[in-house]
C-alpha cells in the first residue's frame, strides 16, 4: 500500500493522541509531571500488541529462546558489578550564573545544529559570515556551495552534523529550505543564541544556552542516571537500592538458574520485557525519551568467537522485524557506533534508527557485550557463572549479543509511520495504516443503525468475535462517520450488521486500506477474519 505522506507528523499524532485516547499526560489534573505519560485505552492495546508481536518473534517462534520476568529492584551489588554505579553517567556542565545543568553532548548537538542554521543564514560561505545576507543563488549553485562547505569547514566544525554525515540526503533539503527563505521575505532571525555561538566559537568556549542567560559554564562533571530509593523503613546507605536502568542485568544474574532449569545449550537466548528507569537530564520528544520506560531485551549467549556472526544475524533479524510490521524501509537505517561512543560493556554496537520528525534517532541498539557481564557478576558474587560445553568438555563464559529495543519508542515509530491522509471528495480521510496485528482494535462491529431489531444480532456477532480478537462495538452516529472513526485509529476490519443480515445471516466486512467490502456468512466470520489478519486482504 503506497501512502500519501512520506514522513511522520508529530503535531497530527499529538492531536489524535489525546482526542482518541492513545496517550495522556501523566497526573494531568495536577498540571502534569514532566515528561511522564500514561497510555490510554487505545495506547495500551497498541503497546500490548507491539509487545506480543515482539515476544512471538523472539521467543514463541524460536527453539533457542526462553523468557524471563525479573524484579525491578535488585541487590545493589548487581549494579556495582555491572559497572552502572561507576559508569552509568552523563557528562554534565552547570551554568555558574543560572545554575541550570545541561548534558554536554546535547550542548554540542545544539552547537552543531546552530552551525547548520548558520550555514544557511550566512549564504553558506565559509567561515560564517554573520551578516545574514539574503540568498540569491540558483539551487545548483547553492548545492555546490554546500558541498564545498562540507569538504572544508564542515568536516572540522560539525563532523556529527547530519549535513556532513549524510550529504546526499540532507543537501536537497537544505537547498529547498534556502530557496524558500529566499522567496518569502522572511526576516529570519534565528535566536540570540546564534550570535553567542559565533563569538563562542571564536573564544573556544560555549555560553549557557538557558533563556536570557549566556553565562559561563563549568567543565563537564559526571552525573549518575540511576534512580535511588530505600528498602525497608530506615533511610540509610545500607538500605539504598536502585530502580533498574536496564532489564538486562536481571537476565545475567539468572543465567545459571535458566541454564539449569531449561537445559538450553549454546547458542540460546533469554528475553524480557519490562520497565526501566533513568533520571534523564533532558527527556523529551513525547514518549521518545522519558525517565520511566519499557524495554524489550534479548541476551543471546554464544560461544566466544561466534559473537560477530550472531551480531550480524540479530541486526538483520531485528531490522526485518520492524519492516515486517509495517515501518517503511526508507525510514529506517543502521548506524554503527564509533569506538568512543560504545557503552562501557560493549565491543561493537549497531543502532537501528528511525526517521523521527525531529531527525534520525535510536529505536533499538544491538550490542556485542562479550563476556563482560557474566565475568563481572561471577567476580562480585563469588559464584561460578561459567557454562559447561558438552562438546569440548570445557567450561567458559559465553559471549553475549544483545538486541535491546525501547517499547515506547517502537510504539511511537509504528504509530508515526502509519499515519496517512488521503483526499476523499471534499474532505480528507485520516487513516492509521497500522499492521493488522498491531492495531489497537482489530475488528469493529457496527450495526447499520440503532434500530432495536438490529442490536441483538450485532451484539451476538460482537460476543462471538471478542473471544478471538480485540473488538470494539460502535453504534453511535452514521455508518460513514463510524468508518472514519475506525480508520483514524487504524482498525483494519469493520463488520457491518444490516437488516438483510437478519434474514440471510450474512454480514459485510470492510477493509480499512482498500475500503473494499465483501459479504460473508456469519458462520464463517471468525475463520475469514483470522485468515485476513494473518495474510492480509
Ligand atoms: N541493555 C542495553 C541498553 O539498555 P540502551 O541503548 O541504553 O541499551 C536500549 O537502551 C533501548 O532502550 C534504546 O534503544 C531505546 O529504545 C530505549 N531507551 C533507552 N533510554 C530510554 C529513555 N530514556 N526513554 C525511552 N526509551 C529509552
Amino acid at each position: 500500500m503506497t501512502r500519501s505522506l512520506p514522513y511522520a507528523d508529530m503535531d497530527k499524532i499529538l492531536s489524535l493522541s489525546k482526542r482518541r485516547g492513545f496517550v495522556f499526560q501523566s497526573s494531568e489534573i495536577y498540571g502534569g509531571l514532566g515528561s511522564t505519560w500514561d497510555y490510554g485505552p487505545l495506547g495500551v492495546e497498541l503497546k500490548r500488541h507491539v509487545k506480543e508481536a515482539w515476544w512471538r518473534s523472539v521467543v514463541l517462534e524460536r527453539d533457542d529462546m526462553v523468557g524471563l520476568d525479573a524484579a525491578i529492584l535488585m541487590h545493589p551489588q548487581a549494579w556495582v558489578a555491572s559497572g552502572h554505579v561507576e559508569n552509568f553517567s552523563d557528562p554534565m556542565v552547570e551554568c555558574r550564573d543560572c545554575n541550570q545543568r545541561f548534558r554536554q553532548d546535547h550542548l554540542m548537538d545544539l552547537v552543531h545544529r546552530s552551525l547548520w542554521w548558520l550555514s544557511l543564514r550566512a549564504d553558506l560561505g565559509p567561515p560564517f559570515a554573520s551578516s545574514g545576507r539574503r540568498h540569491t543563488s540558483t539551487s545548483l549553485e547553492c548545492a555546490d556551495t554546500i558541498e564545498k562547505w562540507i569538504a572544508k569547514a564542515g568536516k572540522d566544525l560539525g563532523p556529527n552534523l547530519a549535513l556532513v554525515q549524510d550529504p546526499h540526503f540532507i543537501i536537497p533539503l537544505v537547498v529547498s529550505a534556502v530557496m524558500e527563505l529566499a522567496e518569502v521575505d522572511n526576516p529570519y532571525t534565528f535566536d540570540d543564541y546564534l550570535t553567542k555561538i559565533i563569538s563562542a566559537i571564536g573564544r573556544g568556549s560555549i555560553p549557557c544556552p538557558g533563556d536570557h542567560c549566556g553565562g559561563n559554564l563549568t567543565d563537564p562533571r559526571r552525573f549518575n542516571l540511576m534512580f535511588r530509593t530505600f528498602m525497608g523503613p530506615v533511610e540509610d546507605t545500607a538500605s539504598e537500592v536502585f530502580l533498574r536502568p536496564e532489564t538486562a542485568q536481571g537476565i545475567f544474574v539468572n543465567f545459571s538458574n535458566v541454564v539449569t532449569a531449561s537445559r538450553k545449550k549454546l547458542p540460546f537466548g533469554i528475553a524480557q520485557v519490562g520497565k526501566s528507569f533513568r533520571n534523564e537530564i533532558t527527556p523529551g520528544n513525547f514518549t521518545f525519551r522519558t525517565r520511566e520506560f519499557e524495554q524489550m531485551e534479548v541476551e543471546y549467549f554464544v560461544k566466544p568467537g561466534d559473537d560477530e556472526k550472531w551480531l550480524d544475524q540479530w541486526v538483520q533479524d531485528r531490522l526485518d522485524w520492524y519492516v515486517s510490521y509495517g515501518i517503511r524501509r526508507e525510514n529506517l537505517r543502521l548506524r554503527r557506533h564509533a569506538s568512543d561512543e560504545l557503552a562501557h560493556y560493549a565491543k561493537d554496537c549497531y543502532d537501528i534508527e528511525y526517521r523521527f520528525p525531529w531527525g534520525w534517532a535510536e529505536l533499538e541498539g544491538i550490542a556485542d557485550r562479550t563476556d563482560y557481564d557474566l565475568r563481572q557478576h561471577a567476580q562480585t558474587s563469588g559464584q561460578d557463572l561459567t557454562y559447561f560445553d558438552d562438546e569440548s568438555q570445557s567450561r567458559y563464559y559465553p559471549y553475549v549479543v544483545e538486541p535491546s529495543g525501547g517499547l515506547d519508542r517502537g510504539v511511537l515509530a509504528f504509530w508515526l509511520d502509519s499515519y496517512d491522509e488521503e483526499p476523499d471528495g471534499n474532505t480528507v480521510r485520516v487513516v492509521l495504516r497500522l499492521h493488522r496485528k498491531l492495531a489497537p482494535v482489530t475488528v469493529a462491529v457496527l450495526p447499520l443503525s440503532r434500530n432495536a431489531r438490529l442490536a441483538p444480532a450485532a451484539q451476538e456477532v460482537h460476543a462471538q468475535l471478542r473471544r478471538h480478537f480485540t473488538v470494539q462495538y460502535d453504534d453511535a452516529q452514521s455508518i460513514g462517520r463510524r468508518y472514519r472513526r475506525q480508520d483514524e485509529i487504524g482498525t483494519p476490519y469493520c463488520v457491518t450488521v444490516d437488516f438483510d443480515s437478519l434474514d440471510d445471516h450474512r454480514v459485510t466486512i470492510r477493509d480499512r486500506d482498500t475500503m473494499h467490502q465483501i459479504r460473508i456468512p456469519i458462520a464463517d466470520l471468525v475463520g475469514i477474519l483470522r485468515d485476513k489478519i494473518d495474510h492480509g486482504w
